[in-house]
């Protein structure tokens, strides 16, 4: 059948939309938890976004919460009913790919990769990390590290200690501390921060390859190894503030400024906080190492935003995606994040020193997932275990832990 002039004109505006021409009006709801002091990265991609679609009104959507365990029970909210942003932050890997690509929620971004040229530009791990057998699941905006150990170069100096290389040398050094009068030497936050340093205690307690074991199954959790290291986060743990529960990841990385605490054990993007938001120079201001017993291994997140299906702004997603993953893009988030870009090809004279040397461990550490921030496990896994560490924490039953672990993975799918 012929076209007719208005399915032509119909036809060249549906293709100039899906093309994400400039001309394009129209809008984009993209749903994070970068608000607030976690923000300025995120609203330097979408001033640029701004800048290439000036008539697209973006709908910044953010929920609050470190980590975003508050922004991912909304998102499941809106995805159930059916409802879904038009695009989203996830981590990538098994948060993603264990909860909406099981479930037939997400696009299939293979194609979007192909003529991007991102199977290229992406290194062959985050490649392995966003994609199945089925497709590519989301774009990756970032690399994060998860095993730094932040602190204040000043007062390491006047309490006359050093950065402790393993975590027995980090338990002496907090009794020295706590000599000095420092009655927390470490400053822990709420519940996913504890997680997280428990996953620091594991991977610098057991190595990488035996972190990497626990979640393909080939050791349990109730390995008598695993159970010693249950025990030496309890130790750890001794060493931290009373009111770890009532704090957020940014008051936290305060209390290493202000003097309160010696180390915190957070991901990279303390440190754009510090330099973003506190304006403080990387080396003078805070100092970082890796965290004990982990120096030759990288353990690496990635922040990415996918793509659900049915959504209302697809074409303007799409561009939101390319924004994402392209090096102007990544060269413009990063550098305020903390974080280096998931791409290759990135400009690192944008980056300052912190980043450079995050970048240099990129290209030659061990990598391994993080579990805190949804690489390795499901969310099934990671949300379940919130209440482990909880209870953890109180009782301090290493066994007890480890089986009730050991339960979850067996339910989560991974553990044998
Ligand atoms: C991580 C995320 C980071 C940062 C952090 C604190 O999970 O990957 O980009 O937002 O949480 O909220």
């Amino acid at each position: 059948m012929s076209k007719t002039p208005i399915k032509k004109a119909l036809l060249i505006v549906a293709a100039l939309a899906t093309t994400g021409s400039a001309l394009a009006a129209g809008k984009l709801e993209i749903f994070s938890w970068w608000s607030g002091d976690e923000g300025p990265a995120l609203d330097a991609l979408v001033k640029l976004y701004k800048e290439k679609y000036p008539t697209v009104a973006v709908d910044n959507a953010t929920v609050s919460g470190g980590s975003g365990t508050n922004a991912r029970a909304v998102l499941k909210t809106r995805m159930l009913g059916g409802t879904p942003p038009d695009s989203f932050q996830v981590h990538a890997g098994q948060e993603l790919i264990g909860t909406w690509v099981v479930a037939g929620r997400m696009e299939d971004l293979s194609g979007l990769f192909k003529s991007e040229g991102w199977s290229k530009a992406f290194p062959a791990d985050v490649l392995k990390l966003i994609s199945t057998k089925d497709g590519v699941w989301s774009v990756p905006v970032n690399v994060h590290r998860s095993n730094v150990m932040w602190y204040n170069p000043a007062k390491l100096k006047e309490w006359g200690v050093t950065v402790p290389k393993t975590w027995p040398e980090f338990i002496t050094t907090c009794a020295t501390l706590k000599k000095k009068g420092v009655a927390a030497p470490l400053v822990v936050g709420e519940n996913w921060t504890q997680q997280h340093l428990w996953e620091n205690v594991m991977i610098g307690t057991l190595g990488a390859q035996g972190w990497e074991n626990l979640f393909s199954g080939k050791t349990k959790f109730t390995d008598p190894k695993v159970v010693g290291a249950f025990t030496t986060f309890g130790k750890v743990m001794d060493c931290a503030n009373k009111d770890a529960s009532g704090l957020s990841w940014q008051q936290a990385s305060d209390r290493i400024i202000s003097g309160q605490s010696a180390f915190n054990v957070m991901g990279d993007w303390a440190a754009g906080y510090y330099t973003t938001t506190k304006k403080l120079a990387p080396g003078k201001g805070f100092g970082w190492a890796t965290a004990p017993g982990t120096s030759k291994t990288f353990v690496m997140l990635a922040d990415s935003f996918g793509l659900p299906k049915g959504v209302k702004d697809r074409a303007e997603a799409i561009n939101w995606l390319k924004l994402l993953g392209s090096k102007a893009g990544q060269d413009t988030f990063n550098p305020l994040k903390g974080s280096i870009a998931a791409r290759t090809d990135s400009d690192l004279s944008k980056y300052n020193t912190y980043s450079r040397s995050a970048a240099t461990d990129w290209k030659t550490s061990k990598i391994v997932g993080s579990l805190a921030h949804g690489a390795v496990a499901p969310e099934s896994f990671m949300s379940a275990f919130g209440a482990v560490i909880d209870q953890f924490v109180t009782s301090k039953n290493s066994a007890g832990a480890a089986a009730a672990a050991q339960a979850l993975a067996v339910r989560s799918g991974f553990g044998k």
